[in-house]
């Protein structure tokens, strides 16, 4: 038996014992009553009794452990020209005092809190500030629209947002407070205060008695000490695509998520306290969310917080010149990060230019990594190239190559194995376990390792639905794929509505819920199509009401318009295409998986429950117009 099928037996026969030795590496103020609680399923309880401070563990205990001189933030921001590092000493006393002007403006334990913020380190001493006061937070990534952060507000009821007044994206700067203000106007749930970060950049009006400067408010604050919270008390709120516009609040509560996030860093990523550690993502995201804040301060190492793009920032060599000069261990970015430098810089020229020998290994996520990709890498950087699949939902790698156990033989299309604490099965339909090398739903017997979602925020019924209720026993991934004779995991990709564009999860089904807003629009499907750069772009066909005789690709361009305002630019929908009719089957089910073979020229089986075949030449002329047939 190798040693990491020994530490896997374990985590699976004896998870409490394997999961209460992970718990030592956490500082409790009071130990918990038991490792786990399961008397409620699928409401699985990690650690209940437990009582401790997410920020405590981050930041405060470093220092007093002598680690305060250490460097725990590098904030590094081509965009800005700036590079500042901050010390864990230096970090408590921004997030203490930040934490004392939120308790002053009255947030206070179990309020929740919307952080809308760019790539600045003031997004990650917000964050930790709320955790040291045992205040919720719910961070909206910046690239979406008004509407989708008025959403957000109204589901999570803040107490108070707090923002900053712009990003520089790529090479344009945006200003955020209009959008803020809109997001506001547009929600229903009254947000009484605003803290905003002023920028160089941009400077933000402020709107007397409710918006409040965070420099003024932090010079003047009073600093605080850390709120004891339950194990079992929410640590934030995250937002995810679902199958519709109304995203699903992910809950994650604070032991669990500490313990579990702790055991990565050297297990999965094989980091040490006091090594660089680099996640290229945005605060905004899951990875960012784990890797670019939680994970890397829970153990002490160095974060790198960089504000800036793969390319363009100024060029293809940006991420050489961040892993040299910051002495960079390890990096974690996606796939797409990777096919854009190769786009740039086919030779990796730029590559040669820096001193990379801290470089030990690249981590890849957010979606498949191409063959392509993963060779080009390999050749270029000499390092291993690890991918490893996981979900906003599950918090930290499902299926990963635990290099600080093992390091297994990389297989091209796989993300390795199980990782321990997850029962990974491949069932059919029926929910039947399939044979080795069979594709089928990825699924895990229950309950999740801890870390992973609790429940869905204000929505227990959705949470069950969602995930528990296809599969009785077993968490739903709505991933497909297989696992091989080895154990190898391949994940294939979503058997639901869900696509990944640029490693960023994004819903169909809210971009038909806006298209079919329009007065011209009868119906329309969207689907993804593959897209070499960015894994998936989306592509919507329409169908126009009966006596509309205006120009197709006038209303495309309107359509385009209404998913770029109401979503945001994230969203990429730039492609669309008037039809006559959408293939559907004879009980009126809209065929998306059939057209997305047709666009993506993948085999596909004509449904015997198609109500007209016809239909398909017709679809398939469309979307050879639109570029996406191979004839
Ligand atoms: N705020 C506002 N707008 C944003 C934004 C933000 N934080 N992030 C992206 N956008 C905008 C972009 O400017 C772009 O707008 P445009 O249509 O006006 O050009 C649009 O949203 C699409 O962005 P994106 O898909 O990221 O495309 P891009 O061409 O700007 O960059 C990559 C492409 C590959 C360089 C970039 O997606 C990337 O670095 N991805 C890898 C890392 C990553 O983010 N991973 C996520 C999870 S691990
Ligand atoms: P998100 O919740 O944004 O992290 O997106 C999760 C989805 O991204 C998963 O359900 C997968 O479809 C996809 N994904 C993430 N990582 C990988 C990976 N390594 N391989 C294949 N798909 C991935």
């Amino acid at each position: 038996m190798t040693k990491y099928d020994e530490v896997f037996r374990y985590s699976l026969t004896n998870a409490e014992g394997f999961w209460a030795e992970a718990a030592k590496s956490i500082t409790w103020y009071k130990p918990f009553d038991k490792v786990l609680d399961s008397s409620n399923p699928p409401f699985y309880k990690w650690f209940p009794g437990g009582k401790l401070n997410t920020c405590y563990n981050a930041v405060d205990r470093h220092v007093e452990n002598g680690r305060g001189d250490q460097v725990a933030l590098i904030y590094d921001s081509p965009v800005t020209g700036t590079i500042k590092k901050f010390t864990y000493k230096e970090l408590l006393g921004r997030v203490s005092a930040f934490a004392g002007a939120l308790t002053a403006q009255g947030v206070a334990k179990g309020d929740t809190v919307i952080i809308y913020m760019p790539m600045i380190p003031e997004a990650a001493i917000a964050m930790l500030a709320c955790a040291r006061i045992g205040a919720i937070h719910s961070v909206v990534f910046g690239g979406f629209a008004p509407h989708e952060l008025a959403i957000r507000i109204d589901h999570a009821q803040p107490k108070l947002l707090i923002t900053a007044s712009g990003a520089i994206e790529g090479k344009k700067t945006l200003a955020y407070k209009p959008l803020v203000d809109s997001a506001i106007e547009q929600s229903t749930h009254e947000v009484g205060k605003v803290i905003l970060f002023q920028r160089d950049i941009v400077t933000a009006e402020m709107k007397p008695g409710r918006d409040f400067d965070w420099t003024q408010l932090e010079a003047s604050a009073t600093p605080v000490g850390c709120t004891p919270v339950d194990a079992t008390d929410p640590l934030y709120i995250l937002y995810t695509s679902g199958t519709t516009g109304m995203p699903k609040g992910v809950l994650r509560d604070n032991g669990g998520h500490a313990v579990a996030l702790y055991w990565t860093m050297k297990n999965l990523y094989n980091i040490n306290p006091g090594e660089v550690w680099w996640s290229a993502s945005d605060v905004g995201w899951v990875v960012g969310h784990s890797y670019i804040v939680y994970a890397p301060l829970l153990q002490g190492s160095t974060t790198v917080f960089y504000e800036g793009k793969p390319v363009g920032t100024p060029d293809a060599g940006a991420f050489w010149r961040v892993i040299s000069q910051h002495r960079v261990k390890s990096l974690f970015t996606a796939p797409t990060a990777f096919r854009a430098i190769k786009k740039e810089d086919p030779l990796g020229e730029h590559f040669a230019k820096y001193d990379t020998s801290s470089f030990e290994c690249l981590y890849l996520a957010g979606e498949r990594t191409d063959p392509d990709t993963l060779h080009w890498a390999e050749k270029l950087l000499g390092v291993p190239i690890i991918d490893h699949w996981w979900q906003t939902e599950t918090g930290w790698a499902i299926v990963g190559n635990c290099r600080g156990i093992e390091e297994l033989p990389v297989k091209e299309g796989s993300p390795t194995k199980a990782m321990p604490g997850y029962d990974v099965r491949v069932v059919n339909d029926l929910g039947e376990e399939v044979p080795r090398g069979q594709e089928g739903n990825i699924v895990v017997k229950l309950p999740l390792p801890p870390g992973t979602l609790c429940t869905l925020w204000r929505n227990d019924e959705r949470y069950v639905k969602s995930y528990m209720s296809k599969f009785p026993g077993y968490y739903e991934t709505s991933d497909g794929g297989y696992i091989d004779e080895d154990g190898y995991v391949y994940v294939m990709g979503r058997m639901d509505d869900v696509i990944n564009i640029a490693g960023h999860r994004l819903s169909t089904g809210a971009m038909e819920e806006i298209i079919a807003g329009h007065p011209d629009v009868a119906e329309c499907a969207v689907f993804g199509a593959d897209d070499q750069m960015k894994g998936q772009l989306p592509v919507g066909l329409f169908v126009v009401k009966a006596g509309v005789t205006r120009d197709g690709e006038e209303i495309k361009k309107e359509l385009v318009k209404m998913v770029r305002d109401t979503i945001g630019p994230i969203a990429c929908f730039k492609d669309a295409c008037q039809v006559a009719r959408l293939p559907k089957t004879r009980s009126g089910k809209i065929l998306r998986g059939t057209m997305r073979s047709i666009a993506n020229n993948k085999e596909y089986r004509v449904p015997s429950t198609i109500d007209d075949p016809a239909i398909l030449s017709e679809i398939t002329e469309a979307l050879a117009k639109m570029g996406y047939v191979k004839k």
